[in-house]
């Protein structure tokens, strides 16, 4: 074997190897990362890493062999519970907010099948709805209608109400949506649901571990969890604002009868009888140790003063931009999130200035109403960068000014270099400097690729991107 040696490696030159491997990694550490990762100082790294290296053996899949893993689980939606008050709820742990996600969908779908007799399920959803929701219906068989949201960003609960018809099975608000960091008007919404008979889901992926501390800090929080009447179920995930490491999120229901539609079981083997309650069968115990012993270090107090923080750099982020000439905030944003936008810069360009000064913030694509804008995702080790970053972007955006015309390329010829690219008769760096970026620079030239993407209609982009990831995935 070529790719694999047949002596093995020492730990010290795997130690080295991880250095040289991660070379190109983003630095999330310096704090000037704004997506990703959600960090919330050393200490709770360290108790995580404890938590997880103690618990990376052990197998949720047979839940009575491990029942630590359990208690652990139980303890961890407990909380979760509690913090949405959801008295009666019950929950799983899963490895992500997607996961999550594709579980309410598929219990959703199950129910409107038994209950309802439906056969060909759909979901209605904002615009603005995570891509999560759109794959759940893609892997599970059901359609959605994708309703757009308002001048404001929010779901439209009228547009949305209409849309409901006797084949839904789901209605979806956010707690706040990701691209613009807004919360969804979930009473009228539920209210929709719920004179349909029809279920209803909060994706509070983002807002569920936020939202709750920020109004027991005493701040206004707009109504998104299971005391709105109608809410059926919940996402919330503990590795953003819980600040646990990654493959940890919840799943929950209001009422615990909807859960029997979520567990799968085979016996028609000649094996042991299997029970998933996720998606996932092979489970290791590390997710849920670990999110068990954040949680339970952090505690209330710390999550309340962390999640304070975080929204106070929020707004202040959010003036600081829109005193910039040029730039604009979308939206008014409600958590930890937030996106701007530009009518007289390309905000690409911008992305990639930022990176030449060693700030990551996220391009975003226009759609619909929506602009093309950037987004931030603010977290505690952001906050002491607040003014550092402010002043980099004011000082980009003067620079982007005087450097650079704001012409997109035209979008035919744009669409022929795509669909080239698709066929393969030209590759990703062809592309890119066939519309004049430098190839060899990769990680600051974005915004020439992000343009012909925001300007390809959504099937050719996707599918750009669908090839784009084939080709990474691919043994050296
Ligand atoms: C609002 C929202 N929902 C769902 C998800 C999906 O979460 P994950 O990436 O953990 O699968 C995200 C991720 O950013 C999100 O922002």
């Amino acid at each position: 074997m070529d790719a694999l040696e047949n002596g093995g490696l020492s730990p010290e030159s795997i130690d080295a190897a991880f250095d040289e491997i991660r070379k190109d990694d983003l630095d999330w550490s310096a704090g000037r990362c704004f997506a990703y990762v959600f960090s919330a100082g050393e200490d709770v790294g360290a108790v995580a890493k404890r938590a997880y290296t103690a618990f990376m053996t052990e197998n949720a899949l047979d839940p009575t062999s491990f029942p630590s893993l359990v208690r652990m689980e139980n303890e961890v939606v407990q909380i979760a519970a509690e913090l949405a008050h959801g008295d009666a709820a019950v929950g799983n742990f899963t490895s992500g907010g997607t996961e999550s996600i594709l579980l309410a969908v598929k219990t959703a779908r199950d129910h409107g099948r038994a209950e309802r007799g439906i056969e060909r399920a759909n979901i209605v959803v904002p615009d603005s709805v995570h891509p999560a929701f759109h794959k759940a219906a893609h892997y599970f068989g059901l359609d959605v209608t994708s309703v757009p949201v308002r001048k404001d960003f929010r779901a439209d609960p009228a547009a949305m109400a209409a849309a409901i018809d006797e084949n839904t099975v789901l209605v979806v608000g956010s707690a706040p949506s990701y691209a613009q960091g807004v919360i969804d008007p979930i009473p009228e919404l539920a209210a929709a649901a719920a004179d349909r008979g029809t279920l209803m889901h909060v994706d509070a992926c983002v807002g569920g571990f936020f939202l709750p501390f920020l109004e027991q800090a005493g701040h206004a929080v707009p109504a998104f969890d299971f005391r709105v009447p109608g809410v059926t179920s919940m996402s919330l995930d503990l590795h953003k604002h819980g600040y646990c490491p990654k493959g940890a999120s919840i799943v929950m229901y209001s009422d615990p009868d909807l859960r029997r539609y979520q567990l799968f079981s085979h016996t028609r083997w000649a094996g042991y009888g299997i029970t998933n309650a996720t998606v996932q069968s092979s489970r290791g115990g590390a997710s849920v140790a670990a999110a068990w012993a954040v949680l339970r270090y952090i505690g209330a107090d710390r999550y309340r003063k962390l999640q304070t923080e975080v929204r106070a750099c929020v707004l202040d982020l959010c003036n600081g931009v829109n005193a910039i000439d040029g730039l604009h905030v979308l939206g008014e944003p409600d958590g930890s999130l937030l996106a701007f936008s530009s009518d007289s810069l390309d905000v690409f360009s911008l992305v990639d200035a930022m990176r030449e000064k060693k700030w990551y913030i996220q391009p975003q694509f226009g759609h619909d109403h929506v602009p093309k804008s950037v987004h931030l995702t603010v977290t505690p080790i952001n906050v002491p960068h607040r003014d550092a970053f402010l002043a980099d972007l004011a000082q980009c955006v003067a620079e982007l000014r005087v450097s650079t015309s704001q012409d997109s390329p035209p979008a035919d010829p744009m669409a022929a270099m795509a669909a080239a690219f698709v066929s393969g008769q030209l590759s990703i760096p062809d592309a890119v400097s066939a519309i004049g970026a430098d190839p060899a620079r990769t990680a600051g030239d974005s915004a020439a690729i992000n343009r012909v993407l925001d300007a390809l209609p959504a099937e050719h982009a996707e599918a750009v991107l669908r090839e784009y990831f084939h080709q990474m995935y691919a043994s050296s």
